[in-house]
């Protein structure tokens, strides 16, 4: 029997009682030795927020406008692979419940259910919420039809945008993965290819971390700017760049004509030793000066999380880990149950903070904590 669950890191204890150790693991690493992961989540803690009073907060409006939909709050699900491996019903579940609550959801290319099985759990799901969105996930692949395909299926399937994931041409070394030599439990695989290679149901990945085999099988290494514009040439859905963590390279995806950025360093699981995305987002938003959108992921974790993160420039936020709690706690409901959390700790972060909607949310909102030598 679970107890109360009253923050993210309730759903992260029940989950790791559920959940076989290896998937558990594999959910929970960030690269080498963790580094970055932990400072995903100490970032939020050197900023203060500083609030404004007397404002008369009786309503506070969340919902916000991302690539031109509009969602419930600025609290979107990032991309996680494999979620199937956290409950039977997986990634439909997610996107049940990111409708129920009328956010929306970026797939994996690698998710354990289909593009078009994931639409229909949407467009099917009774919700009561504000409606859901679907976004998709794309790796580049060394066979570049299959990429296409993925794009294509996508559109027809009405999901509204394109995050190119831009940090992986091989996969960061997650020690436990390594060590657990990490698979797909047999009875899953990823659902949108049809051969055991890109399936990756392979038998054997021998000692290494499977997923780094095959990504080191399938995905380009060779990637660079010049497909983005190849992407953004095969589809009319807006491209959005996943992984981008400074201004030059923000500048430069401009010039490839992006439609937003989203700064993120994979939850950590890529290159350990990056900062934080919270201490590179303002560098990124000045940059951008405002040309498009830009997006935070990692440690994301609190309604003042997300706040802070509003207040430094991003437009919305995404949340990884956390959904993954969510669903292997209580699939549909756990995660309904996860976003809905966050939405009130923001609502309430908002309130006490004098703003009565995103639009009110700036700079002025948060000082950087300056650490003295007594500290
Ligand atoms: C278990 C797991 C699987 C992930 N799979 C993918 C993926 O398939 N594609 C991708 O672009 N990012 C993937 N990510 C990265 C997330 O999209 C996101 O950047 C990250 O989880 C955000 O950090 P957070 O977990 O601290 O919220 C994955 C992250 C985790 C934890």
């Amino acid at each position: 029997m679970s107890g109360q669950r009253v923050c993210v890191s309730d759903f992260e204890e029940e989950a790791r009682r559920v959940l076989p150790k290896a998937v558990y693991d594999y959910y929970c690493s960030g690269a080498d030795e963790q580094n970055t992961l932990a400072d995903n989540v100490a970032a939020f803690k050197r900023w203060y927020l500083i609030p404004r009073v007397l404002r008369d907060v009786s309503t506070v409006d969340l919902s916000v406008s991302v690539l031109g939909q509009k969602l419930s709050m600025p609290i979107c699900v990032a991309a996680t692979a494999m979620q199937r491996m956290a409950h039977p019903e997986g990634e439909t579940a997610t996107a049940r419940a990111c409708k129920a609550v009328g956010t929306g959801m970026m797939l994996s290319s690698w998710a354990t259910s289909t593009i078009e099985e994931v639409r229909s759990a949407m467009t099917t799901s009774g919700g009561g919420g504000g409606g859901g969105v679907l976004w998709m996930q794309l790796y580049i692949y060394r066979d570049r039809e299959l990429t296409l395909s993925l794009v294509r299926r996508a559109e027809k399937m009405d999901y509204k945008a394109i995050f190119v994931t831009v940090d992986t041409p091989y996969l960061g070394k997650r020690l436990a993965d390594v060590r657990n030599h990490f698979k797909m439990p047999q009875h899953l695989s990823l659902s949108n290819f049809s051969t055991a290679s890109l399936a990756f149901s392979e038998e054997n990945y021998g000692n290494d971390s499977g997923l780094a085999v095959y990504v080191a099988k399938a995905i380009d290494p060779a990637i660079c700017w010049e497909d983005i514009t190849w992407v953004k040439k095969h589809t009319r859905l807006p491209v959005i760049v996943k992984g981008v963590l400074n201004g030059e390279d923000a500048v430069q995806a401009l010039n490839y004509g992006v439609d937003g950025i989203l700064v993120s360093n994979h939850g950590a699981r890529q290159l350990d030793g990056v900062p934080a995305t919270l201490d590179v987002l303002e560098e990124v938003v000045e940059a951008v000066q405002g040309r498009c959108d830009v997006y935070l992921d990692g440690g994301v974790r609190r309604g003042t999380d997300v706040l802070k993160a509003l207040a430094l420039g991003a437009k919305a936020v995404f949340v990884g880990r956390p959904v993954l709690w969510g669903l292997a706690c209580e699939g549909e409901k756990g995660v309904t149950e996860l976003l809905e959390l966050l939405k009130e700790e923001l609502r309430l972060a908002m309130a006490l903070s004098g703003c009565r909607s995103v639009s009110e949310v700036n700079r002025s909102l948060v000082r950087r904590v300056e650490f003295t030598s007594r500290m």
